[in-house]
């Protein structure tokens, strides 16, 4: 099923595009929602998570990819949402049995009152099953663009 009207790939040719596909998803979350974000490198991840920032009532200016932290934190003020947790697991990539909760995405999905996106999640398949509804974003270079597909991981489609 296609999430909130889009088409099942959403052609983005610029970076821009990027930043509305996120402030598209934006009303369609609730606290407690997971987002993973899959794509390459440079694939427009953090730029979805800059518009969704935006489009939450954040300040999109604070959106980087986390360098040296692997987790931080937006300050919200729309639709209910207080907070975006923001995790890039790069540097963990390929360790399956690397400690999240290190990373502080333990504390993160048990915020009542947050979203949770997660950049890089590949390596850990069992991150799907920590949130009762994930949004699953997967970016792909696109001609000089990119595409995505995005799709609710299974078994909640009756709530929404
Ligand atoms: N649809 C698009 N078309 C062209 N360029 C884009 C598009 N979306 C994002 N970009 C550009 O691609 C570059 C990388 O974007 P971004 O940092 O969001 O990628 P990322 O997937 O988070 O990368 P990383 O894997 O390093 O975390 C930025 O310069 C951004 O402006
Ligand atoms: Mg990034």
């Amino acid at each position: 099923m296609t999430v909130g009207g889009l088409p099942s790939r959403v052609e983005l040719p610029e970076a821009t595009a990027t930043e509305a596909l996120g402030a598209r998803l934006a009303p369609l979350l609730r606290p407690g929602d997971l987002i993973l974000l899959e794509g390459p490198l440079g694939a427009g991840k953090t730029t979805l998570v800059r518009g969704l920032v935006a489009a939450l009532g954040g300040d999109a200016a604070e959106v980087c990819s986390p360098t040296f932290v692997l987790l931080e934190s937006y300050a919200l003020s729309a639709g209910g949402i207080r907070r975006l947790h923001h995790a890039d697991l790069y540097r963990l990539r390929g360790r399956g049995s690397a400690p999240l909760d290190e990373v502080g995405l333990g504390d993160a999905l048990d915020d009542p009152w947050a979203v949770t996106a997660v950049e890089w999640p590949e390596s850990w398949a069992w991150l799907g099953g920590l949130a009762q509804r994930v949004l699953h974003v997967r970016l792909d270079y696109r001609n000089d663009g990119r595409s995505a597909r995005v799709e609710w991981l299974d078994s909640q489609e009756d709530e929404r």
